[in-house]
């Protein structure tokens, strides 16, 4: 049986391609490889959004690429975000690759990847092999997700990814994702709903409900007695039986409405967390930024959740370093996280994007600035996350068991509705159990519970 091995690098809408990617080659009669060493496919799942990101994946499948002398029949493949900006280029780049996939043709990988297995191993026994440099860009076809979806579902854990919408037409002056990931476009809820209920008979508990801008869901859709397409998908996914947990990421302070506020205070099954990214805490950085709201409305909406849901844990993305960016623009940033008490955030230096406005924005900030106003913010976000982490010792909780700790294979580890990992001894606990514990220890970033 062939095999097939996908390394993910990048968001959660990547780790849910990927999976997709991975149901079309098991439904094609592969197997899944633990690691890339013995595996007949290779592929890398890319990101764009920083140039590091697209360094890393170019340097392993260059490595792999080298290694891969005994076996020479392996086809290595690109997909996801880099594969679609880059496309061509690619091939240059890593002279031995076969196949670039773009983020709009994931039901075209197997096809590709499968045919030129078979012609290799059909003629192993040439001197030649024929060369891959298949490349596909071909736009989304409408029913390629109800397709892919009678394969799944493939996680076997107890929480799944659901991608509600795909593409974004926001044009953040830094992002490439409105050019790899193409226009906003919904799924309809039947068929949402549809894939939930699968999950949920398969034994998922959790389902974290995926969009680039994930409150613009259904926004053309009717405001019905208040409440708009997005907030009327979570009560639909709400009313799923055998589903516990709801999560959805990432939310975009524009379109995000009084009635999403309201959601987190009468859906218990919509988790404690919301990672609501920020960007910066200057409106003049805001606006080159092109994200048409100001700091303000951000705080206003973080504390009207915080009314709805008290105990609501918020996370962010912060860049550093935008074009532009003075020393008095990254402290109104600093004194934004000192305000809202973040639970943890991400974040990142400025990386230009080519194609991009941002990129030739004048003001570009040197290298040295952006790492210094990066680790001067990180003491700031990991003291605070630490502190609200502390207070979290002596509370009950309830967490979903995950499966085994990573650092410790004898114990459990499992999530708060807050989104914290929290470790405990083995004992009767099953994976896939929501289980109530108490907090005993917190060494910074790592939780402990009693169940
Ligand atoms: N440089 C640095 N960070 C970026 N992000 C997006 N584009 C860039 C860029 N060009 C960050 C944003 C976004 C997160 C996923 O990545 O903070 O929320
Ligand atoms: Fe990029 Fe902005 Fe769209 Fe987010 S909202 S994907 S940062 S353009």
């Amino acid at each position: 049986m062939p095999s097939v091995y996908i390394k993910t690098y990048g968001c959660q809408m990547n780790e849910r391609d990927s999976e997709q990617v991975a149901a079309t080659f098991l439904a094609g009669g592969y197997s899944l490889a633990e690691s890339e060493a013995g595996a007949d496919v290779v592929l890398i799942n890319t990101c764009s959004v920083r140039e590091k990101a697209e360094l890393k994946a170019l340097g392993k499948m260059g490595m792999l690429c080298s290694q891969s002398g005994e076996r020479p029949w392996v086809v290595f493949g690109f997909m996801g975000c880099m594969a679609q900006s880059k496309a061509r280029e690619l091939f240059d780049a890593v002279p031995r690759l076969d196949v670039v996939t773009g983020t709009h043709c994931y039901h075209r990988v197997f096809q590709l990847c499968d045919g030129l297995l078979k012609q290799r191993l059909a003629s192993v026994s040439h001197p030649i092999l024929r060369r891959g440099a298949q490349l596909c860009e071909v736009e989304d076809l409408p029913d390629a997700h109800s397709r892919i979806r009678d394969h799944l579902p493939l996680r076997t854990s107890c929480s799944a990814y659901v991608s509600i919408m795909q593409g974004c037409e926001m044009r953040c002056s830094y992002c490439i994702v409105p050019f790899t990931r193409g226009a906003e476009r919904s799924r309809s809820a039947a068929d949402i709903l549809d894939e939930v209920r699968r999950l949920v008979d398969s034994g998922v508990k959790e389902v974290t409900l995926l969009g680039q801008i994930v409150n613009r869901y259904g926004r053309e859709e009717p405001v019905i007695d208040g409440r708009g397409g997005f907030v009327r998908l979570l009560e639909a996914v709400h009313e799923v039986t055998g589903l516990e947990r709801i999560r959805f990421t990432s939310p975009h302070p524009i379109g995000f409405r009084e009635d999403l506020v309201r959601a987190f205070s009468y859906l218990p099954k919509l988790c404690s967390h919301i990672h609501f990214p920020m960007q910066s805490g200057s409106d003049r950085i805001l606006q080159l930024m092109r994200r048409p709201y100001r700091q303000q409305k951000y705080v206003e909406l973080c504390e009207a959740m915080r009314a709805a849901r008290p105990d609501l844990a918020i996370t962010t993305d912060i860049i550093v370093g935008f074009p532009g960016e003075t020393e008095e623009d990254y402290l109104l940033t600093k004194a934004a996280v000192e305000h809202i008490k973040f639970d943890n955030a991400f974040i990142f230096q400025y990386s230009p994007r080519r194609g991009t406005p941002a990129a030739d924005m004048p003001g570009q900030v040197c290298l040295r600035e952006k790492e210094a106003r990066n680790h001067d913010l990180l003491d700031t976000v990991n003291r605070i996350a630490i502190a609200r982490n502390m207070a979290l010792v002596g509370t009950r909780q309830e967490i979903l068991v995950d499966g085994p700790s990573k650092t410790n294979s004898s114990r459990l580890q499992g999530r708060t509705s807050q989104n914290k990992p929290v470790i405990i001894e083995r004992g009767a606990a099953r994976v896939g159990e929501l289980l109530p514990i108490t907090i005993r220890e917190c060494t910074g970033f790592t939780l402990y519970g009693e169940a």
